[in-house]
């Protein structure tokens, strides 16, 4: 049997009624409709240590590094935060190393307040994917104006965002697998 295709999420925001977080279900929800194995972070985000405080076996740190050993693929959410990634996001980003990362997709998604979106956020997410050997496929997903992005029952407003949301998720999986078996279109 083919092993599953896990795929790791990572969001960097803790607030209850995140955009970000429902982002990445949407997105998660198109990649387990391509087969793919969501994965919540949300459990190790939240506890690790800033990176280099933490002791030396500490579990989280542990579970983390494991988790991400394991996955076959990535999908990071940040709000933008005075135009870069948030400071929670880029804590469990800088625990990852080349031997848990390299070679493997990992998909992009950042929301913002303001109506320009959050490209900043998008490109300084793509820089740290590259600068752990990892590649990102061209799609990504930048929501505006968060605050109206949902409605009162949590749906995407416009569902022209929540397609492109699943669309990068299953999008992502099709690159696995592409990845794997060149011969797939
Ligand atoms: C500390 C902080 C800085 C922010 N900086 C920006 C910014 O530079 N540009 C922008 O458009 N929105 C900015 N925002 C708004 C957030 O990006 C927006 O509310 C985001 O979508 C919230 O994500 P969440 O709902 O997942 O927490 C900022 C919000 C906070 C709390």
């Amino acid at each position: 049997m083919a092993e599953p295709l896990e795929i790791l999420i990572l969001c960097g925001s803790l607030r209850l009624e995140s955009v970000t977080h429902r982002a990445l279900e949407e997105a998660a929800k198109g990649a387990a409709e391509a087969g793919g194995v969501p994965v919540w972070g949300d459990g190790w985000v939240h506890r690790l240590p800033m990176c280099g405080t933490a002791p030396s076996g500490d579990p989280t740190v542990a579970e983390f590094a494991a988790a991400a050993h394991r996955a076959s693929a990535f999908l990071w959410g940040s709000p933008e935060y005075h135009g870069t990634v948030s400071g929670l996001l880029k804590n469990a980003l800088d625990y990852l190393a080349f031997e848990q990362t390299a070679g493997k997709w990992v998909g992009l998604v950042a929301t913002a307040g303001g109506h320009q979106g959050a490209g900043a956020t998008l490109i300084t997410l793509r820089t740290v994917a590259r600068s752990l050997h990892r590649w990102t496929p061209p799609d990504q997903v930048s929501v505006a104006q968060a605050e109206r992005a949902l409605s009162s029952e949590g749906a995407f407003t416009d569902p022209a965002v929540a397609a492109k949301l699943r669309h990068l998720g299953a999008g992502l999986v099709g690159a696995i697998r592409r990845f794997r078996d060149p011969t797939l279109v």
